[in-house]
């Protein structure tokens, strides 16, 4: 296989801590790959007043492939204190380098696996029949639109006068809302196109074909959200039955699923979820296995542009210590979604196979699976660091 070149973006906080484990897992799995750093986060903003530098854009145009620690974002006007002086007050104004890349690239496919590991302490259990304990076994891929419902941006309080006229050509606007001093109104808007929907509509259904699930689940709310919710499943009926007729379709409103998931998750196998729903049942999912430790994730434009990252954010409160103790095992399997990308199956199933034997082990656990607060004592209280927990898993690679 040619050797690949993969854009290592570290950013702040923890992020520089996981990509680095990560980056040592890639190599002991035999992985033949320079990686370029590219520049992203606080730092950038504070320095040059950009935490995504157009360099580093044009570094994930050229090489396609980024792998993604994570960044800190904060409020508008801690931002524009920790500015350097020489820029502020000359119009920068903080945007989150993470929209900024799903927006650029057109990232619009989010993959979230969520999949529980034999013996981690964290799993979810409930009460089976006669008092018994059970662990369900969890193996959910969650698909979320990623550039278009109410993250999109397009929101207004006191909207400018086409947009309240516009409102107001809508009798259930006038009904409810047409005695409220436009002053006093905020609106932000669910905005779903066909093309979009049908993009991640058609990814979730051929991950269930390509990878064995039974089942697809829309997660979203059509009896209520009649138009945007309604046409993701109106479009997922048309998908499968002309597609895909051997792949089960579900629904579920996302209310009802948050409920369920605690039930029967067994039960789901692909959820396909709008924006929002998508990234709340994937948090609620990711929960269930472990958290945020364990909550990895994949990016994908239509034009062939993928990011990887793990959830979790920076974490600056963990960010300086001198033994790094954070759980690197997302940003890993992160990095395992990146090596199923470019069809390196065999090393990807040989560390989703030396994360899963470390877990089942036991011996090595990161402070979050030891159930304790996060603080540079944990290490003297016998949980692994960072780089113990990566050592284990990289010493089972065969
Ligand atoms: P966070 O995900 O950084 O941390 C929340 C808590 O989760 C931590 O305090 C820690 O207890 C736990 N945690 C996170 N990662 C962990 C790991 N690898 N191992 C063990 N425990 C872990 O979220 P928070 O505190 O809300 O945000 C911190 C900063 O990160 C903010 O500036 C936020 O804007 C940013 N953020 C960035 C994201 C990204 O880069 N993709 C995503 C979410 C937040
Ligand atoms: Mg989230």
């Amino acid at each position: 296989m040619a050797k690949r070149t993969i854009v290592a973006l570290p950013g702040d906080g923890i992020g520089d801590i996981v990509l680095k484990q990560a980056l040592r897992v890639l190599d002991a799995s035999g992985l033949e790959a320079d990686y370029i750093h590219g520049d992203i986060g606080w730092e950038f903003w504070c320095k040059e007043g950009n935490p995504l530098p157009q360099r580093t854009l044009d570094l994930i145009s050229k090489h396609k492939i980024a792998l993604f620690g994570a960044i800190t974002s904060k409020p508008n006007e801690e931002a524009r204190a920790e500015l350097n002086p020489a820029l502020q007050g000359k119009g920068y104004v903080y945007s989150s380098p993470i929209v900024g890349l799903r927006q650029k690239f057109n990232l619009d496919i989010c993959v979230r696996p969520c999949k529980s590991y034999k013996r981690n302490p964290l799993n979810f259990i409930r009460r089976g029949k006669g008092n018994t304990i059970e662990e369900p076994v969890i193996d959910v891929v969650i698909f979320r639109q990623n550039t278009e419902c109410l993250y999109s941006g397009v929101e207004w309080t006191n909207p400018p006068e086409q947009v309240y006229k516009a409102l107001m050509t809508h009798p259930k606007f006038v009904e409810n809302f047409g005695r409220v001093p436009v002053e006093e109104i905020s609106v932000s808007t669910r905005i779903f196109t066909k093309k979009a929907t049908e993009r991640i509509l058609l990814a979730a259904f051929d991950h269930a074909k390509k990878y064995g699930y039974s089942s697809v689940t829309v997660c979203e709310k059509p009896n209520v959200i009649r138009e945007t919710s309604g046409l993701m499943w109106k479009l997922a009926k048309e998908i499968q039955k002309t597609s895909y007729p051997g792949i089960k379709l579900l629904n579920t409103n996302i209310d009802a699923q948050m409920m369920w998931l605690t039930k029967n998750p067994e039960d789901y196998g692909v959820i396909v979820a709008g924006n929002m729903f998508g990234d709340i049942a994937s948090d609620a999912f990711a929960g269930l296995i472990g958290g945020l430790g364990f909550a990895c994730s994949a990016q994908f434009s239509s034009d062939g542009i993928a990011v990887f990252e793990p959830t979790h954010g920076s974490a600056p409160k963990y960010a300086g210590y001198e033994i790094p103790i954070v759980n690197p095992v997302a940003m890993i399997e992160s990095a395992c979604m990146m090596l199923d990308y470019i069809d390196e199956k065999d090393k990807s199933d040989m560390i989703r196979k030396a994360v899963a034997e470390t877990i089942l082990d036991g011996k090595t656990r990161t402070y979050d699976m030891m159930k304790m607060t996060g603080s540079p004592e944990v290490i003297k209280d016998g949980a692994a660091s960072s780089v113990q927990m990566t050592d284990a898993i990289i010493s089972r690679l065969r």
